[in-house]
């Protein structure tokens, strides 16, 4: 028989989580404290954009229980799927308290494990294990990209399973899920699968700061970032994914799990010097947008600024740590009128930025402006009519926060296009 799943915590990452292994034939009992989230679920909504998603839900809802009753969990699985979320505090740590909620509704007893899906600093494996001492602890980090989550769960580069001596029944049944899905199983200790997750975060963190220094280095000298990017990329030793210079990373993960290892090695008295450099950069790198723009336009008082694109990247409506908040403080702090437009963060949108007006077209967001800046690179964004957008906008102005649009074309479209290091 197949192995049923326990999900605690039906987010993005348990819906996720509990969504994909029902489509693997698993039966899941998925737990979450918001009635009214169960309730939605219970009749096939899923109220967040993740590309395929949904469909899953509505496909395997035989497979998947919803409920808010953690008993019945227990009852019917015994691994159980920690995937509740742990925000960053005022001081940068991790918040764990919803993973400690989690902790004290559970038995200590042998028969269950604990799976840690939630990005936990090093150490809480150990702690929990402390405080539990007869129930089994495997720490198997995520490592899913919002937009593209489904797909890659379903066809990982990696799985992460962690587990202490004593633990190893749970960390077998933990590989035997995933092992259908091919992909390399990494079986570790908790500590270094805890690390591992942090370490890869703030890999990629340092990967598009650095992108970013040189692609302001290349604007100092003439060069093109996006053709050094494709030549460094070449390198194996190197790699060519997240190299591409824009305005700096934004979402719920790099900002958070940066600061929380940079945090986490403080508490234990080593000063990561990097990561200071990493988030720095990246704060920086949205701010120079603003100079792009004065450069063509001199001061921003009174100028209509056309943000396109919200969330944090594309093919999601997350806005956490988007850099369109940070922009469009920025462009009114310099006086500006802003207006943004997303092609479905709107609703998340609205709630965090009451000040800017919201168009419900590109059309509607150039109409008039006098400069626009390309914040998240949609892909209908490629394909738009150009020219014709040109020629509505007060002066046709663009900033390229994500070099996305090609140079030449925009500037034969009668834009000054402004990209990043190029
Ligand atoms: C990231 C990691 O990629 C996942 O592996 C990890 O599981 C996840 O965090 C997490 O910890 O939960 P995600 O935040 O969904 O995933 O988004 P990414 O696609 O990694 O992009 C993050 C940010 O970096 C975006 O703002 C994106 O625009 C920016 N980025 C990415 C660049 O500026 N340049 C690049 O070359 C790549």
């Amino acid at each position: 028989m197949r192995e049923t799943v326990g999900v605690v915590g039906v987010g993005w990452v348990g819906l996720v989580t509990a969504a994909c292994f029902a489509s693997r034939g698993h039966d899941v009992w998925a737990m979450d404290v918001d009635e009214a989230k169960v309730a939605e679920l219970s009749s096939g909504e899923v109220t967040f954009h993740e590309p395929g998603l949904a469909e899953l839900v509505t496909e395997h809802a035989r497979r998947l229980h919803f409920t808010s009753d953690m008993d019945e969990v227990l009852a019917n699985s015994r691994l159980l799927f920690c995937c509740v979320d742990t925000p960053p505090t005022y001081s940068g740590d991790a918040d764990l308290s919803r993973v400690m909620t989690v902790v004290e509704r559970l038995p200590d007893d042998a028969e269950h494990a604990l799976v840690m899906k939630s990005t936990v600093p090093s150490g809480t494996g150990s702690s929990i294990r402390r405080e539990m001492p007869g129930l089994a602890y495997v720490s198997c980090p995520e490592f899913l990209k919002e937009g593209s989550a489904v797909a890659d769960f379903l066809n990982p580069d990696r799985v992460v399973i962690g587990a202490d001596p004593g633990d190893e029944w749970a960390a077998d049944a933990v590989t035997a899920l995933y092992e259908p899905l091919g992909g390399e199983i990494v079986r570790t200790d908790v500590s270094s699968a805890e690390m591992i997750k942090l370490a890869s975060n703030a890999f990629l963190a340092t990967k598009i700061s650095f992108i970013n220094e040189i692609a302001n280095v290349c604007e100092e000298v003439g060069a093109d970032v996006t053709e050094v990017a494709r030549g460094m990329g070449l390198d194996e030793r190197i790699g060519g994914s997240f190299l591409k210079a824009g305005i700096g990373y934004g979402g719920s993960c790099f900002p958070k799990d940066v600061s929380a290892l940079k945090q986490l090695a403080g508490n234990s008295g080593y000063h990561f010097q990097l990561l200071n450099s990493v988030i720095e950069v990246n704060e920086l790198q949205k701010r120079r947008v603003i100079g792009k723009l004065t450069k063509h336009l001199g001061s921003l008082v009174g100028k209509r600024i056309a943000l396109l694109g919200l969330a944090f990247k594309p093919n999601t409506d997350d806005m956490r740590e988007a850099s369109s908040l940070v922009l469009s403080a920025r462009l009114q702090g310099e006086g500006a009128e802003v207006v943004g437009y997303d092609p479905v963060a709107k609703d998340a949108a609205s709630g965090l930025l009451p000040s800017i007006e919201f168009a419900s077209s590109p059309g509607e967001a150039l109409a008039g402006a006098d400069g626009a800046i390309l914040v998240t690179e949609w892909s209908e964004f490629a394909d738009l009519d150009w020219p014709a957008l040109a020629a509505e906008m007060t002066s046709a102005v663009i900033v390229d926060g994500r070099n996305f649009l090609d140079p030449e074309r925009m500037r034969a479209a009668g834009f000054a296009y402004e990209g990043v290091g190029r």
